[in-house]
């Protein structure tokens, strides 16, 4: 049996800002959980195809970079996990808006999909695993026990990131943000390969009207009735 169906696994996917990311660290300190942020896989691959002068359009050598990424996840109890790529910290580098973005075109490739499933996978390690992404309850670990499916209005996403950016001092434009957002959307929900869509499987939470708090209850009770907790 693979391990994946022997470890717990909660799975949590969803559109960007619909508070995915927060919601699963969140879950991880509370259960003691592993954390698998996936979207930091693509955005890896997308920084380090430009550090070797890649171009966006170039699946085969992209797949390439996929599939040979030399990342370093550095998990501490006082700061958060520090991301290492080719030996230098890249934390906040790919966290860019333009990081973002190639990562949202790097994650159409079906080769690049391929090349970097198994080390998704190796993420499931008991005592269990929180999975934060768009396919994750649908198609890297379709065994999971639970699966989360987090959506808010793409106007309430685009203004959770405006004030998120604007707390951290950076000036950002509104609009230019729920644009980015819509792009992405339609990339990420109608590309032919593991699109982003709920598991049949999954609860659906719409957050547009939730606290952080809120959610994580529900999530929180969800993993209680199915015994994870
Ligand atoms: O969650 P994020 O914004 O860090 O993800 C970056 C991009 O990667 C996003 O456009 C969607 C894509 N992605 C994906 O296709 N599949 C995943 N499991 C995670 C992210």
């Amino acid at each position: 049996m693979p391990t994946t169906e022997l470890v717990p696994i909660i799975t949590v996917d969803g559109p960007s800002g619909s508070g995915k990311g927060t919601i699963c660290q969140r879950l991880a300190q509370q259960m003691d959980w592993h954390l698998l942020d996936s979207g930091a896989l693509y955005r890896l691959t997308a920084l380090a195809a430009h550090h070797h002068g890649i171009s966006m359009e170039d699946e085969e050598s992209i797949k390439v970079v996929a599939a040979h990424l030399d990342v370093q996840f550095l998990a501490s109890h006082t700061t958060e996990i520090k991301i290492v790529l080719e030996g230098e910290e890249v934390t906040d580098a790919i966290r860019a808006e333009k990081i973002g973005s190639d990562a949202s075109v790097v994650a159409s490739m079906p080769t690049v999909r391929q090349a970097l499933l198994q080390r998704q996978r190796d993420f499931a390690a008991t005592p269990g695993l929180i999975a934060d992404g768009r396919d994750m309850g649908t198609v890297v670990f379709p065994e999971a026990r639970l699966k989360i499916y987090l959506d808010a209005s793409a106007e309430e996403r685009a203004s959770r990131r405006y004030k998120q950016l604007i707390s951290k001092g950076v000036s950002a434009s509104l609009e230019d943000i729920l644009s980015d957002i819509k792009a992405r959307d339609e990339r990420d929900m109608n590309r032919t390969i593991s699109p982003l869509k709920p598991a049949p499987d999954a609860v659906i939470l719409d957050t547009t009207r939730m606290t952080i708090e809120e959610v994580l209850e529900v999530v929180l009770d969800e993993a209680k009735h199915k015994g994870l907790r």
